[in-house]
């Protein structure tokens, strides 16, 4: 038996995280365009950039386990979908984001606990990606005019 085998749920949910944060990119891309504001839409580009970065860190794991993710032209129109559908008030963007994102911690934290420990290091990546979001929008609904620090470590 080989202990470093991961199981099928592991795979599974490494697959549709990767999916989500690729569906993310599209998501805060769309609104970021839909936006008018500058300061906006400058925070949902770097969102965008920041999701772009937390699902390239994945990708070699679906690499290493030969995993085939729902193609990127899906992906990404489903985000535009998303942010098409989505309100632009800023507040509530803020606000409804504060509510959702800290539940992907967890999510991330559990996929981390399933994974092979050499997996770790860009799974990591991923928590970490979200926690600077969270950082970010605790700054932006305190109106701290840096609220956009926590993204500069991922320039
Ligand atoms: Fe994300």
């Amino acid at each position: 038996m080989n202990s470093d085998r991961p199981t099928d749920q592991y795979l599974k949910t490494l697959k549709l995280y990767y999916e989500e944060e690729v569906e993310g990119e599209a998501y805060f891309a769309k609104l970021s365009e839909r936006l008018q504001d500058p300061d906006h839409k400058e925070k949902m580009h770097l969102m965008a950039l920041v999701e772009n970065y937390a699902a390239a860190a994945v990708e070699p794991l679906l690499q290493k386990y030969d995993l085939t993710p729902r193609c990127a032209e899906e992906l990404r129109v489903s985000g535009h979908a998303q942010a098409q559908n989505s309100s632009i008030d800023w507040a509530q963007l803020i606000s409804g984001m504060q509510k959702t994102f800290p539940g992907y911690i967890g999510d991330f934290e559990r996929l981390e606990a399933m994974a092979p420990p050499a997996d770790l290091p860009p799974l990591k990546v991923l928590t970490a990606h979200e926690i600077a979001a969270i950082d970010f929008l605790e700054k932006e609904a305190n109106g701290d005019p840096d609220s956009g620090a926590p993204f500069l470590l991922w320039d």
